[in-house]
């Protein structure tokens, strides 16, 4: 089985990346990824001397070129995992998400077709779905109400998506998964940012109140979720993933504080390092997905219980201080900056 992944240098592709390898011998995978800011190919050290596996650096915009990589691995199944993935900066600069998250998709879905691929799997969010109040659960019937550019960027892919099953007939599924955590995660994001900041004695900025809620699921239950639609899902299909862990922000970086703070007793970590910071624009208030359909209908079940997966994800961030240190670039540093401002830094 040939499999066209697109992404896969970032955060979930190489952890699906791994995934497949550990677990499919008949495997061969192409990691398609144009190694923006967070893409990084360290993330695929483990595996990069695996001959099941090969790279080509290629922008998911330029047709062209994937069309290329098609013609020469021919794959069976492409997943798209490469898209821009963090709200705030879709918030000072859409463009480039409109780019890579709609055209970027179009792109691929027209190659897929002129390709006949069995399957295109589009890894989308439960972000399109927009915000909860204090009660009810996002299911796949809930109407798409995206909010933020980088929301309605993926609600448009989503969209398209769609189309091309009900036009052409390209056997699609759509994936909408909760937040993830775990290894691998670019530091921007709110998990690994405070394990950083905790290590570093930095502020912890938390937006708000502090009381804004998401739903988290380790990625390995991500990831097994995704190869079972791959394979097993209804052609057409939206399938919501997610793993009944709602918690709230500040919940969330006092229990890091905590587990941190015993582990690393030296450091004086405490929760004097929480600063409490202007919001996000628009900020969502609450997301909790019902994933009752791929339960049902696919026998797919989370495994990994959360404060057990965040105390195994905070040891692999302390085991991998040297490689999390090369992440943080001169570039990152200038947009924790203007973002954050200079006090929190
Ligand atoms: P990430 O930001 O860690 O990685 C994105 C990857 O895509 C990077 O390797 C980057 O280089 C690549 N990329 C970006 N634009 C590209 C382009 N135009 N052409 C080729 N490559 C490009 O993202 P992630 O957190 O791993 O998310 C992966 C996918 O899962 C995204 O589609 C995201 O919307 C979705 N998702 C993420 C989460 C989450 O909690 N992280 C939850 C649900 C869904
Ligand atoms: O729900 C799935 C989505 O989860 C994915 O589609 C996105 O790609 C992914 O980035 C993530 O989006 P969030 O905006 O929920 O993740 P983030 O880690 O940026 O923020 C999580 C929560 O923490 C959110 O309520 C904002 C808050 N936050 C975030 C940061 C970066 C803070 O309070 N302080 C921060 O510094």
């Amino acid at each position: 089985m040939r499999y066209f992944i697109t992404g896969g240098a970032g955060f979930i592709g190489s952890n699906y990346i791994r995934y497949l390898l550990n677990r499919n011998h008949n495997c061969t995978i192409l990691n398609f990824d144009d190694l923006t800011y967070a893409g990084n190919l360290n993330n695929l050290s483990t595996i990069n001397k695996d001959n099941r596996y090969s790279f080509v650096k290629g922008n998911i915009c330029d047709f062209q070129k994937v069309d290329e990589a098609f013609d020469q691995f021919h794959p069976d199944y492409v997943v798209n995992f490469a898209a821009e993935t963090h709200v705030d900066r879709s918030i000072t600069n859409p463009d480039i998400f409109v780019k890579s998250n709609v055209l970027g998709v179009q792109n691929l879905l027209q190659v897929s077709l002129r390709h006949e691929v069995k399957k295109y799997l589009q890894i989308s969010t439960d972000e399109v779905y927009g915000s909860l109040g204090k009660t009810g659960t996002f299911k796949e019937t809930t109407p798409l109400d995206p909010r933020s550019p980088y929301s309605a960027s993926k609600a448009g892919a989503d969209l398209l998506t769609q189309a091309y099953f009900h036009t052409y007939q390209l056997p699609i599924n759509i994936t909408r998964c909760s937040n993830n955590y775990g290894p691998y995660q670019f530091p921007e994001k709110l998990i690994p940012l405070t394990i950083l900041n905790c290590l570093n004695g930095k502020k912890i900025p938390v937006y708000g109140d502090g009381l804004n809620i998401r739903d988290w699921i380790h990625v390995d239950d991500h990831c097994s979720a995704i190869d079972l639609v791959l394979h097993s899902g209804l052609p057409g299909e939206v399938y919501n993933i997610g793993a009944h862990n709602e918690r709230s922000n500040i919940k969330i970086v006092k229990t890091i504080i905590r587990i941190l703070g015993k582990f690393q007793p030296g450091l004086n970590i405490s929760e004097d390092l929480i600063s409490f910071v202007k919001d996000r624009k628009g900020h969502d208030r609450r997301y909790a997905i019902d994933s009752t359909k791929i339960q049902k209908n696919l026998k797919w079940e989370p495994s990994i219980p959360f404060e057990k997966g965040l105390e195994i994800t905070i040891h692999w961030y302390l085991d991998h201080q040297d490689g999390l240190e090369s992440v943080i670039t001169k570039d990152y540093q200038l947009y924790y900056d203007k973002q954050y401002g200079k006090k929190i830094s």
